[in-house]
């Protein structure tokens, strides 16, 4: 069943292009999201007036991102909140909120009573699951499946990338029913959502030279990782893998909040992963993390950058940069994600860990 695949991790990571490809399949027609699970929720989707998002992690990343796209396409306040937290300190609901879980399974039971305590709430549910027939989807108003096919590894791969991709078709519907971006503005972005695949299978070419980086660095005792913007939910993914599968204390951070206090764990020597903006981006962020990395390096921090093809500005201070190929700021994350995976994967094999397997973690958690 690994088809040829070391694992099925590795298999799953190879899926990837055809994950988001088949979540976006019949979605799309002449420029615009047509997505007939949503029609349970025409009328909510007008007049709801807050989002909340749940999920546990993987799952709760791909919720971050949604918030960027969400918030900035349809022009909606989101908040996300990992599930097992959300109802044990009285949230605030109500019929104008949309609450979207995000579960890979459709079982994880934190996530399952947070969406029974919104229902009781009277707020108004979306499931986003890949598990045909689970019980979250069950319990929801709606369900928008992403059709990345059966993940068996436990560790979250090309569910991840289906859940954004599944997260943006959703978030452009919303632009489309409140009117907030143009049809124009819509069939673009659907275009770039669309390119993402072809540009993916690119960025996995890249498998070998990620595993040698992986195996000279079997050693490693600690790894940081740093993103901004929508590099900051790849940066906790990146940590979140390596702990996982290669049992390594691994950090995510917000690239804004190393001054902020992560800054006084640099020692010489310390690996840190940079997920750079592209310098073409809109809001001018290249500068800034492109400053960071250079005050990292100078306390002796050996940079491992994920960055824009063409990037000259990191080349001087990175020893190893991972390019991956031109995309909008709310799509990088589709391609700046799979380095990190396979790293982590890959330094899990090179130490002779079970990579599908990992110590003490089940696929879906169904208890509390
Ligand atoms: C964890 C899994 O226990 O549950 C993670 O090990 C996963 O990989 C998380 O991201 C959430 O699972 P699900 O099925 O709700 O997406």
């Amino acid at each position: 069943e690994k088809g040829g695949w070391s694992s099925f991790m590795a298999k799953e990571i190879s899926e990837e292009p055809e994950a988001i490809a088949k979540t976006l399949l019949g979605r799309i027609t002449d420029g615009a999201v047509h997505v007939e699970e949503l029609e349970p929720l025409r009328d909510s989707l007008a007049e709801i007036n807050r989002i909340v998002i749940l999920g546990c992690g993987t799952a709760a990343y791909s919720g971050m991102l949604a918030k960027y796209a969400i918030e900035k396409w349809a022009k909606i306040p989101v908040d996300v909140e990992l599930s097992h937290e959300f109802r044990y300190r009285d949230p605030i609901l109500d019929e104008k909120t949309l609450v979207i879980s995000v579960s890979q399974s459709g079982e994880t039971m934190d996530t399952l009573m947070a969406v029974k305590y919104a229902v009781d709430a009277g707020a108004r549910t979306l499931s986003i699951c890949n598990t045909q027939g689970a019980t979250i989807p069950r319990e929801s108003d709606a369900v928008m499946y992403t059709h990345a096919g059966p993940e068996v590894a436990v560790a979250s791969t090309k569910a991840f990338v289906a859940q954004i991709a599944a997260f943006y078709l959703f978030a452009l519907h919303l632009a489309a029913v409140r009117d907030t971006l143009t049809k124009r503005e819509i069939s673009g972005l659907l275009e770039e959502l669309q390119a993402l695949p072809d540009q993916l299978a690119t960025v996995l070419e890249q498998h070998d030279k990620i595993k040698e980086l992986a195996g000279w660095m079997v050693d490693t005792s600690a790894v940081l990782f740093l993103g901004r913007h929508a590099g900051f939910p790849v940066a906790l993914e990146g940590a979140l893998k390596l702990k996982e599968l290669a049992y390594i204390h691994a950090e995510g951070f917000a690239a804004g909040e190393l001054k902020h206090g992560p800054i006084a764990l640099i020692e010489p020597g310390q690996p840190v992963f940079v997920v750079v903006p592209s310098p073409r981006g809109e809001n001018s962020l290249h500068p800034k993390v492109v400053s960071n990395i250079q005050e990292i390096r100078a306390r002796g921090a050996r940079i491992l950058a994920i960055a824009e093809q063409g990037d000259a500005a990191v080349l001087p201070y990175a020893d190893v940069v991972i390019p991956i190929p031109l995309a909008s700021t709310l799509f990088e994350p589709l391609l700046a994600v799979a380095p990190l995976q396979i790293f982590a994967m890959e330094l899990a094999a090179a130490k002779g860990l079970d990579v599908d397997q990992p110590r003490n973690l089940a696929k879906s958690v169904t208890v509390e």
